[in-house]
């Protein structure tokens, strides 16, 4: 039987460090389900409609497609994993930074929902000391990521931060 994991997350954007996980996911799983949170706290700065294309976007030419899907959803995590049928929720761990965060939270879906299981993959280490929001600081700032994400979300933040744009919108 196929195996299935959900790899939920903000991806407010989706950055290099992600995708290195989903690939890191894919030797393990025969399918995996990117789930964009619908409404992360703190509230995210690409909508919803934005983070699910730059997500599809930057995985349009990805080898294993075809086990790929992009989702969103709405609500608690552990109801999604009921509707789409899967046990696995699949994270990232960076440095101890992400420890106890991914470990409260591991617990709390636990909690929820006792056949659910998270499994954690460590970053690849070119990645390690990037997330997302220390990507829309730099950007923000008028530094450069080149390398860091994916060129879709570069473009995008471009667009967002460029100076003739004045404030972000
Ligand atoms: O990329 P993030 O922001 O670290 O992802 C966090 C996310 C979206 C996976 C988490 O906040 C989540 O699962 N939210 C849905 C609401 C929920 O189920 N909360 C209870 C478990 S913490």
């Amino acid at each position: 039987m196929d195996k299935t994991a959900v790899y939920p997350g903000s991806f407010d954007p989706i950055t290099n460090g992600h995708l290195d996980l989903l690939d890191r996911g894919m030797k393990i799983f025969d399918r995996i389900i990117i789930a964009v949170a619908a409404n992360p706290a703190p509230s995210p700065f690409f909508t919803l409609k934005e983070r699910v294309e730059m997500v599809r976007f930057s995985l349009r030419d990805h080898p294993q497609r075809h086990r790929l899907d992009v989702d969103s959803f709405q609500g608690l995590l552990v109801d999604y994993m009921r509707k789409v049928k899967s046990n696995a929720i699949l994270r990232g761990l960076r440095a101890v930074s992400d420890f106890e965060y991914e470990f409260q939270m591991a617990l709390m879906n636990r909690k929820l929902s006792e056949e659910i299981e998270t499994v954690y993959f460590m970053t690849g280490m070119r990645w390690i000391y990037i997330n997302s929001r220390i990507i829309k600081e730099v950007v923000a700032s008028g530094g450069c990521v080149t390398g860091l994400v994916p060129e879709i979300v570069e473009r995008s933040l471009a667009k967002r931060f460029s100076p003739s744009a004045g404030k972000p919108l």
